[in-house]
């Protein structure tokens, strides 16, 4: 891993999160802010500068993680950035060295007085990512990702963390506590202030919390988990709902084999594999390289 040092592994194996502050490279998050000024109109622009016109109208505005909001994007940079090598590495490490499949892409956008402008409880994140429990052991291990593609300081809700130094028990049950309930999580948190082209890394095991907005500005990021292939409790979402949008067709037609085994497609040498599939699969995606699949 070239952008995520060893440093902000041990931070992250010590305290369960660690921040990245320059993740995306200049040309990246040029790029990935293009490709979201045309998803979303006059968010980057509000984000940069709250004296633009604040985005209202526009229907993607309150559905962030559907249509053209989630993976995979019209953009090749956002759909690049979702699997990048080192999130991957990242997470395969975390789980063991066990393979793992993306569990969640999507873009999420903010402002103030935004419905999911909110004052969050302290929570993990498993209650929407598996339907069972997430113990401390590798082969189950959850690794979760905000990218950041717009400055995020105190006023732009940002996600407070807290470290696991300060919950030594085990058990993640209540996976939610209201401040009354316990104060110290609250006490001790510590808001991610981060830059564009930035990433925060966390875990299903990891207790932190949205905060509000404190001032009338907004916030652009994407949502990425990563979770280890082989449980099929694990994971916020199914790809094949997506699958059916063009902008599917056009991904995994020049995706690499290796990207599509990351959202559950069928790698080669698998079972699934005969002439009957190779023929139905390339009617489907015409443009795909079937040879990856040929023995
Ligand atoms: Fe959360």
């Amino acid at each position: 891993m070239q952008r995520i040092t060893s440093e902000h592994v041990n931070h992250y194996l010590e305290h369960g999160y660690a921040i990245v502050p320059d993740f995306l490279n200049e040309s990246e998050l040029a790029e990935a802010r293009e490709e979201i000024r045309t998803t979303l109109p006059g968010w980057v622009e509000f984000c940069d500068d709250p004296t633009a016109p604040k985005p209202t109208n526009s229907q993607h505005n309150f559905l962030p993680g559907q249509g053209a909001t989630r993976f995979p994007y019209t953009g090749n940079m956002l759909n690049h950035i979702s699997m990048h090598p080192d999130l991957v590495e990242f997470a395969r490490a975390r789980a063991g060295g066990n393979e793992v499949f993306c569990e969640q892409a999507n873009l999420n956008v903010k402002c103030m007085d935004h419905p999911r402008d909110q004052d969050q409880a302290m929570h993990c994140d498993f209650g929407n990512h598996s339907l069972a429990y997430p113990p401390d052991l590798p082969e189950y291990w959850q690794t979760a990702y905000i990218v950041y593609f717009t400055d995020v300081d105190e006023d732009h809700a940002p996600t407070a963390v807290c470290s696991w130094q300060h919950y030594p028990e085990s058990l993640r049950w209540p996976a939610m506590y209201k401040r009354e309930d316990r104060p110290a999580l609250y006490d001790n948190e510590v808001k991610a202030t981060v830059p564009a082209g930035g990433l925060l890394m966390y875990s299903m095991r990891t207790f932190h919390r949205g905060t509000p907005f404190l001032a009338d500005v907004g916030r652009i990021v994407e949502f990425i988990t990563y979770a280890p292939a082989a449980w099929k409790w694990l994971g916020i979402t199914g790809w094949s709902v997506e699958a059916i949008r063009p902008a599917f067709r056009g991904w995994i037609e020049s995706a690499t084999p290796e990207e599509r085994e990351l959202l559950g497609f069928p790698p080669p040498g698998h079972s699934y594999w005969t002439d009957e599939t190779r023929e139905g699969v390339s009617a489907r995606y015409p443009g795909m390289d079937m040879s990856p699949y040929l023995d």
